[in-house]
Order: structure tokens, then C-alpha cells, then sequence
């Protein structure tokens, strides 16, 4: 029986729970997989490889932010197939995140709402874990987040660069959840400019010039100006990627009896918008800086159509939510009869052929 039909039969009874719960059990359960071992190879960079700011990723599909949260289970999902996995978000301190409910299945819409808050275990748990596991290899990047409380948020992000520069495959600068207030603010041009340079001084401090490229992770609720100066500093800063997009604020139509919760939504509802701001980036930047491509992704053809618009990696969550952690393997090789459909050698020969 493969990952896919085992999450199909285990499904019921994990709806059955409360989303935050039913999430534990998913990470609990991911955790008793033996990771890297002969029975979870790594996936193998071969045709679907991407180089991306120096990493060679053996495939482009990569899971998202806020599934891993205190880096429990790297492992296993590379053992799993993605070809990447993103840790965090984490911050200096450990974190309770917002009062509970705080997490809901938008059942009918596919889609979910999170006003987490950055709940996590803080740098110290993080890097334990990630100390752990050195040289196992495999890319993890490291998603970093400013506290709630901090006096000095910019200040934090470039503490947690130098606590993590040394094991992050990739930094991602996660300056777009809704769910701190006033986080989304360090989008403004100014301020992003600063806290850019302050993470590449503090990576400098801790790990010399070779430090881990910095990527930038971008809410979908930005302004046309806010996308040309976003581009701007990316190319001036050198970042290694933009991520495009976290959770939106905004609410298509949903049918769900949870529509109304306060929060970012993520999943099927929000992938036109992602898709549009991944064109929107692509056009800014004209191809100078990678994009990675999240935001409704749950099928090859999803990813595919990302990858065409521009993006050189993708991410998802919300889709496994709905179809289990083999997703990552299944869009893989998807997208390798999809190279083939549309006549491609490799994903980087296909990035951006439909962008306009
Ligand atoms: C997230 N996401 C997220 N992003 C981030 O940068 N840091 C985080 O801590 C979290 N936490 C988080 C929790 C939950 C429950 C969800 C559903 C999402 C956002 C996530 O990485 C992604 O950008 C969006 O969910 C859009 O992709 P999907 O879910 O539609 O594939």
C-alpha cells in the first residue's frame, strides 16, 4: 500500500479531529518513519534537478512554511520525495501563538485559515534538532520570524541569522504572515531594505561571505508599488529567491461555515491570486531572481502552470492537508510527464515560457 492510499483510509479519523491535533498526529506519525534509510532514499537529483542560488534541488517541490514548525521531521518528508523542505517559522524565543481555536479546515473550499501567530519552540529547540541531523544532507532552509513581544524586531532576524546561517541550506525572511500584528509593515520599502542589510551583515558575522542565500517570503496582498520596490531591493540585495506567496487576508468566495475566521488563508482559494502575484514578480524582477511559486498548488498541473509563469521551485501545505505528505512525490513525477508533454529537457528550460 503506498503513502497515498494510507492517508485516503487514515483520512476520516484525522478530519474527525480538531485540525491542530489531527496536525500533531500527522508530525507524530512522520516521526516514527525511518528517516534516510534504505526504505526512504532521498529523492536523487536527476531530470527534474533545479539549481537555485547555488543549491542543486533534485526536484522543485518543496513543502512550505508552517508544517514543520520546530524542524521535527526534516527527514522524513525528503525521505518522502519533496525535494525540498522549509523549517520554521521560528523565532529567538519560544512562542504560545494565539488562543485556540486558531487553525480551520475549509472542508468544502479545500482551503484552510491559520492565525497560528507564530506558535513555535523557539531557536534553541530548532537548532538542537537541526545540529542532529548535520550532514545528512538534503536541502532545508530555515524560515525565520521576529517575536511577538520583541522591543526590536529587526534586531531579531538578524539574531536568529546568526544562530542559523551555519546549518540553513537557505534563509527565508518571512516578513508576510498576517498573524503578528504589524509584521507585514517590514514589507515597506525602507524598512525591508534595512532588515535586508542587517541579515547579510549578521551572516557575514556568523559564517564569513559564503553564507546560506537569503530568500524573502511576500504576502499576495501587495500593491503594484509595493511589487516594484519589493523587485527593486531584491535585485540591488542579491537575494537568492523570492518566495511568492504566504496566506492572504483577503477572502474570495468560500462556501465553508468557517469563511469568517480571522486569518491567512491558504489552499485551492488562493491560487489565481498566487499565480497572478508570481506573474506580477516575474514581470518586476524580469527573470534576474528566482521565484519559488506557492499558494493552491495540489497537482502536477498546478505546479506546472507555476513553473511556466516563473518560478523555479514550488511549495505546498494547505494540499497536503487534503491529500497526505506522498503529494510531493506524486507532483514530482507528474511533472516529469508533463517535461516530456510540452517537450522540455529540464524544469529550467520551461521556467517563465509563459510569462507575458
Ligand atoms: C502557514 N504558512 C506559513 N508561512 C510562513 O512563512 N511561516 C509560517 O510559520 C507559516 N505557518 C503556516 C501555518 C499554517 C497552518 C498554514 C496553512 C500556512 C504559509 C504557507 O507556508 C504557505 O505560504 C501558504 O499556506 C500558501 O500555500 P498553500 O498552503 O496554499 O499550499
Amino acid at each position: 500500500m503506498n503513502m497515498f492510499s494510507l492517508f485516503n483510509l487514515a483520512r476520516p479519523a484525522i478530519f474527525a479531529l480538531d485540525p491542530e491535533k489531527g496536525h500533531r498526529l500527522a508530525i507524530a506519525a512522520l516521526k516514527r518513519m525511518p528517516a534516510n534509510s534504505a526504505f526512504m532514499p532521498q529523492a536523487k537529483p536527476g531530470r527534474l534537478a533545479v539549481e537555485v542560488a547555488g543549491l542543486t534541488f533534485p526536484n522543485p517541490v518543496g513543502v512550505a512554511a508552517g508544517f514543520d514548525k520546530d524542524a521535527e521531521v526534516p527527514d522524513a518528508l525528503l525521505g518522502l520525495g519533496f525535494g525540498f523542505t522549509e523549517v520554521g517559522s521560528i523565532t529567538p524565543l519560544p512562542q504560545a501563538g494565539n488562543p485556540k481555536p486558531r487553525l480551520f479546515r475549509l472542508v468544502e473550499d479545500k482551503a484552510v485559515i491559520n492565525r497560528m501567530g507564530f506558535n513555535n519552540s523557539g531557536a534553541e529547540v530548532a537548532l538542537n534538532r537541526l545540529k542532529q541531523r548535520e550532514g545528512r544532507g538534503g536541502i532545508v532552509g530555515i524560515n525565520i520570524g521576529a517575536n511577538k513581544d520583541s522591543d526590536d524586531r529587526s534586531a531579531d532576524y538578524a539574531t536568529m541569522t546568526r544562530i542559523m546561517a551555519p546549518l540553513a541550506s537557505y534563509l527565508a525572511i518571512n516578513v508576510s504572515s498576517p498573524n503578528t500584528p504589524g509584521l507585514r509593515a517590514l514589507q515597506d520599502e525602507a524598512a525591508l531594505a534595512a532588515l535586508i542589510d542587517g541579515i547579510k551583515a549578521a551572516s557575514r558575522d556568523a559564517v564569513g561571505e559564503g553564507g546560506p542565500p537569503v530568500f524573502l517570503k511576500v504576502a499576495p496582498d501587495l500593491e503594484p508599488a509595493d511589487i516594484d520596490a519589493i523587485a527593486r531591493i531584491a535585485i540591488d540585495r542579491k537575494l537568492g529567491a523570492l518566495i511568492v506567496s504566504n496566506t492572504t487576508i483577503s477572502r474570495p468566495p468560500l462556501r465553508s461555515r468557517h469563511a469568517d475566521e480571522t486569518g491567512g488563508l491558504s489552499g485551492a482559494p488562493v491560487r489565481d491570486l498566487a499565480q497572478q502575484r508570481l506573474r506580477d514578480f516575474r514581470k518586476a524582477t524580469g527573470g534576474q531572481v528566482p521565484l519559488v511559486g506557492v499558494g493552491g498548488i495540489a497537482t502536477a498541473e498546478h505546479a506546472w502552470d507555476r513553473i511556466r509563469a516563473g518560478a523555479s521551485l514550488v511549495q505546498l501545505y494547505s494540499a497536503m492537508v487534503y491529500h497526505g505528505p506522498g503529494l510531493g512525490a506524486q507532483i514530482a513525477g507528474g511533472l516529469k510527464r508533463l517535461m516530456k508533454r510540452d517537450g522540455f529537457g529540464s524544469i529550467a528550460e520551461a521556467v517563465g515560457t509563459d510569462s507575458d
